[in-house]
């Protein structure tokens, strides 16, 4: 039997409608949260990643600014431009997209973000609230897979879960939330030996490594759970073929196109796993949703806000 896929879109969808009634309530107190994106240089991955959650912004009454320095901008520059949105009361979180250019140090920029203003959960004092299980921001796209897990009744507790790739966008924060939601957690990553066999122990995969296709059937026990976070672009034809051979709505797209997007995991895990995320429409639309949800909870933090609404009074 096929995976059941696990529709992102759905649950960001769900989450958002949350959220706004979240902003529907601090609004009848005069509220508004406020979001500062600083986007530098014309990276078009950042581009539309960057576009998409001022949209959010904007659908969910958030009011956001998109900040663009030039690409040439110093180190010392840009933590100018974060003091100044550290000290502005309207601004609730900062996102400094990444990557930045390569003349700026981008770990001395994250660190003079506020850690209350801190929505990516990038600042090393979120990194230890989380570490700590102490109430702080957490990584947005971490957070949207314990998201998808939680509103899918996936259990987490007591399960072996087995994360490929180490980032500190990803890999190392998603193995912390499994690690605090009681999973026996093992971190994977281009040394270790004899991978496959270890993504077998898994109950819980979570495929975070950039590398298209990467997983495939032999890494995945029958049955298992497979979190693809992995975005990739195919624009080569025998790189499609590799992976989408006889999938005629696929075909279609790549012929309009002349690419598609393909996650860390080969599309025949469908055949193994028991449930799946797919590329694109399933971890995706959970980062934003969670930068949206970030968001507001650290505006109510800082400002000393409250709202009734019963889907955020959980923990966090
Ligand atoms: N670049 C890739 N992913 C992210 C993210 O979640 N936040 C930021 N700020 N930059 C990114």
């Amino acid at each position: 039997m096929p995976a059941t896929l696990l529709d992102g879109a759905k649950l960001a969808a769900q989450i958002k409608d949350e959220v706004a009634l979240e902003t529907r309530a601090l609004a009848a107190q005069g509220l508004r949260p406020g979001l500062a994106a600083v986007l530098v240089g014309h990276d078009p991955a950042s581009e539309i990643y960057v576009r998409n959650k001022i949209k959010t912004c904007e659908q969910l009454s958030i009011y956001s600014e998109k900040i663009m320095p030039p690409e040439t901008i110093t180190t010392a520059e840009m933590i100018a431009l974060v003091d100044e949105l550290n000290a502005r009361d309207d601004i609730d979180g900062i996102l400094v997209q990444l990557p930045l250019p390569k003349q700026v140090d981008a770990k001395r920029v994250l660190l003079e973000v506020l850690p209350e203003k801190d929505v990516d959960g990038f600042h090393p004092m979120n990194v230890g609230y989380l570490s700590t299980q102490r109430p702080g921001s957490v990584p947005c796209t971490p957070a949207g897979v314990m998201e998808i897990l939680r509103r899918s009744g996936i259990e987490v507790a007591g399960q072996e879960a087995v994360v490929v790739g180490r980032s500190d966008i990803v890999g190392k924060p998603v193995a912390m939330l499994l690690t605090n939601a009681n999973a026996t957690v093992t971190i994977c990553h281009s040394k270790t030996r004899d991978l496959p066999g270890v993504c077998r122990r898994a109950d819980i995969l979570v495929a975070a490594i950039g590398k298209a296709g990467m997983v495939t059937r032999d890494f995945v026990r029958p049955g298992a759970t497979v979190i693809d976070v992995g975005i990739n672009r195919v624009t080569e034809a025998t790189e499609f073929a590799r992976f989408f051979a006889g999938d005629a709505k696929r075909e279609a797209d790549f012929a309009a196109k002349g690419s598609t997007l393909v996650g860390d995991v080969h599309p025949e895990v469908a055949q193994v796993a028991g449930a799946l995320t797919p590329v694109p429409g399933g971890v995706g639309p959970l980062t934003i949703a969670m930068l949206m949800s970030n968001t507001v909870k650290a505006m109510k933090l800082r400002r000393g806000a409250s709202t009734n609404a019963p889907a955020m009074s959980a923990k966090n």
